[in-house]
């Protein structure tokens, strides 16, 4: 091996041995640069004899074309590694599944909350909304359950220690019997009009759904659940016209008519009689068991009274359902919980 055949295995060895362009181009420099040794040897031709210069100088411009046909071979490896890697980290996978915007749904208590709006609607009812943060006398004192009587242990909520502005203790509304108060007082402008010119106040029919809270977590109760009023105020609305209403709407609700439904006995503080209102359904996996929907009843005169209207001219039904209970039952849902966890895999199912 001549002197020059060992100077161009070096240079492409350390052509090789470069990672990147920039080194590389260290690497030329060692050999092509000003003094590099292929130059060096260049410069070392003056010192020879003419008759020596002509064949060394042929020999040392071909190693010279060698050392940079290598450099050149290397350069474009490196460029091709790049554009490689580039390639590879910008691939696309076109087998991948396009990103979309999923489609969103209904939640299921949503579902069932249109459902009984839509019905009852049918049925004439308005549909009314109210506060979640109700007074103490709202909740409670104007539903005829006075301050520290037991009864009220019946719809225990959170109880906060705070007063709104005019003084009155706030508590989270533990039902939606609240907006029966509310709802008819709203329109006590409107009866006293009809009342001074002789004619009976506009029938009140209404239901009033909403979020309500107590102070109970277990499969089938959570502290933040659902309710739904309905009131039926005029001056001939007897029991029986709830019998009508309610069962009417649960089989429209559940849209069969192999159903039960059984109106037992109960204790209101705001209704007298008052009643728990029971189905059973006549096939599926609830065959024949009797499952409390709602609680319901003629509206306590005093309730009346505090609706602003005279009871011995106005009487009426009310009744608080659990929508959550219901959409539980129409579904086939056995655990309550899972409607507020917000777990996709379970609410996608109702989209
Ligand atoms: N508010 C009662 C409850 O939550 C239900 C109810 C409403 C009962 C209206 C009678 C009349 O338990």
């Amino acid at each position: 091996m001549t002197d020059l055949d060992t100077l161009v295995h070096a240079a492409a060895a350390s052509f090789a041995e470069a990672p990147n362009p920039a080194e590389l181009e260290n690497a030329k420099a060692r050999f092509l640069g000003k003094s590099g040794r292929v130059t060096e040897l260049l410069k070392g031709l003056a010192q020879l004899p003419p008759e020596e210069k002509k064949a060394r100088g042929a020999e040392i411009n071909r190693a010279k074309q060698q050392v940079e046909a290598a450099l050149q071979a290397r350069r474009d490896a490196l460029a091709a590694q790049e554009l490689d890697a580039q390639l590879r980290a910008e691939a696309l996978d076109v087998t991948l599944p396009g990103r979309h915007r999923g489609t969103g749904g209904l939640h299921p208590v949503s579902r069932t909350m249109e459902r009984i709006e839509a019905i009852f609607g049918s049925m004439g009812f308005d549909v009314a909304d109210g506060p979640e943060i109700e007074t103490d006398w709202m909740s409670f004192t104007a539903l005829n359950n006075p301050e520290n009587h037991p009864a009220r242990s019946m719809q225990d909520t959170f109880y906060v220690d705070l007063k709104d502005a005019e003084g009155r203790w706030l508590n989270l509304r533990p039902h939606t019997s609240p907006m029966q108060v509310r709802y008819a007082r709203s329109h006590a402008a409107r009866h006293a009009e009809a009342l001074a010119q002789g004619r009976p106040i506009p029938e009140i029919r209404v239901i009033a759904p909403g979020r309500t809270y107590r102070v109970d977590s277990d499969a089938t109760h959570s502290p933040m659940f659902h309710q739904c009023e309905g009131l039926w105020i005029g001056e001939h609305i007897a029991f029986k016209d709830l019998k009508a209403v309610f069962s009417d709407f649960l089989r429209q609700f559940f849209e069969t008519d192999a159903l039960d439904v059984r109106f037992r006995p109960s204790y209101f503080p705001f209704t007298e009689p008052s009643a728990e209102i029971d189905i059973a359904f006549a096939s599926g996996p609830n065959k024949g068991r009797w499952l409390e929907v709602a609680g319901s009843g003629q509206v306590h005169p005093n309730v009346v009274r505090n609706f602003g209207l005279d009871p011995e001219r106005y009487i009426g039904f009310a009744f608080g359902m659990g929508p959550d209970r219901l959409t539980m039952l129409r579904y086939g849902v056995d655990d309550l919980r899972l409607f507020f966890e917000s777990d996709l895999r379970f609410l996608t199912q109702f989209r």
